[in-house]
């Protein structure tokens, strides 16, 4: 049985950091409300001429760099997004191009939300346990900023831009050991951007505009998480305390905590970035996991639990052995 393995994570912030201090300026908020409601200090905003294809470009070469693989080895990319360049062609086209990727492998988006990272680790999984490819590129990467209304404080203080990357490489040991994806799209209108393309170009470019009804949300997504948890566990006939490190979508310290409650797991084990990038959607675990692996927490062998919930309703899991 052939199993991938994760081999290098990268990450990539634009530099322009957005303050609470800042928002008070923009919108009625409170840098005090944000902190203790979310846990977020500050965000970092794609420059103006940024594109989601150029976050997403850095990430993956230090993750490539990290896994000591060139662009002659990727033979699948896949890049998690809700905020691609242009309709088409994809960013992970896009981004083949850039990388000189030119051996033909295929290269595509998948659009999940903020569930979007664990859902093409899944499919990248998939993949390559089925035999598609020997070194994956998977990669985490939005510009929420500009799918904010910068007038409403229940979203724009939420929100941040960034990429995260991992290369996953066929291994004979099991390095991811199961991944989880649900969805329910009965209460897609309590997180969405209600309009785009096929509603019509002009209504898109008015009002399309991530809109959230937060309360609700936050019930899911704790409910959801806990059970999508359990689930893993089961799976995999394995307990708890086996868990080395949590490594959660940062939409909301509170979340976070439940989850981490949820599996009896002191908040130490927890790899918790919300407060310097505030929510960045897909990029959002695969960020955290480079920071966590960088600053030297993750260590080889050890087990990781990766969850996120996010709009459709989309959410999943993933438990990994780093
Ligand atoms: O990543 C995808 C999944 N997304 C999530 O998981 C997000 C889930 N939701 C949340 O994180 C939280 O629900 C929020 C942070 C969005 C909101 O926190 P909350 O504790 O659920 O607050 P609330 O929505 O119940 O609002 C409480 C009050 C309201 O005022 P009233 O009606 O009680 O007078 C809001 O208008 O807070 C007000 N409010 C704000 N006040 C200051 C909402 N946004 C702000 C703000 N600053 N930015």
């Amino acid at each position: 049985m052939k199993y991938s393995r994760i081999a290098g994570t990268g990450s990539y912030l634009p530099q322009r950091v957005l303050t609470n201090a800042e928002l008070e300026t923009m919108v009625d908020t409170s840098d005090q409300w944000i902190r203790e409601r979310t846990g977020i200090e500050r965000r970092h905003i794609a420059g103006e001429s940024e594109t989601t294809a150029d976050l997403a470009e850095a990430a993956a070469r230090n993750a490539m760099d990290m896994a000591g693989v060139t662009a002659k080895d990727i033979d699948l990319v896949i890049v998690a997004t809700t905020t691609a360049d242009c309709v088409f062609p994809s960013v992970a086209c896009l981004l083949q191009n850039r990388l000189g990727i030119t051996n033909s492998s295929p290269a595509f988006d998948v659009q999940a939300v903020c569930a979007g990272f664990v859902y093409a680790l899944g499919i990248a999984n998939s993949m390559l346990r089925a035999g598609s490819g020997q070194t994956v590129l998977v990669i985490g990467a939005e510009t929420f900023s500009r799918i904010l209304n910068w007038e409403d404080r229940n979203t724009c203080v939420l929100f941040g831009d960034g990429a995260g990357a991992v290369v996953l490489k066929a291994s004979d040991e099991p390095g991811i050991h199961s991944t989880h994806l649900h969805a329910d799209g009965r209460y897609s209108e309590l997180l969405h951007v209600p309009e785009g393309v096929s509603r019509g170009y002009a209504e898109m470019q008015q009002q399309a505009y991530v809109q959230m009804r937060g309360s609700e949300v936050f019930k899911m997504a704790v409910s959801k998480l806990s059970e999508v948890v359990d689930e893993t566990l089961q799976a995999n006939n394995i307990e708890k305390s086996d868990l080395d490190w949590l490594v959660p979508h940062q939409a909301n310290l509170r979340i976070i905590k439940a989850t981490a409650r949820k599996l009896s797991m002191s908040m130490d084990n927890v790899v918790v970035t919300v407060q310097d990038h505030g929510n960045t959607s897909a990029a959002s675990i695969p960020m955290a996991l480079d920071v966590a692996v960088r600053d030297g927490r993750i260590k080889p062998g050890e087990k990781l639990l990766l969850e996120g919930f996010g709009g459709g309703f989309t959410w999943g899991s993933a438990l990994v052995t780093f």
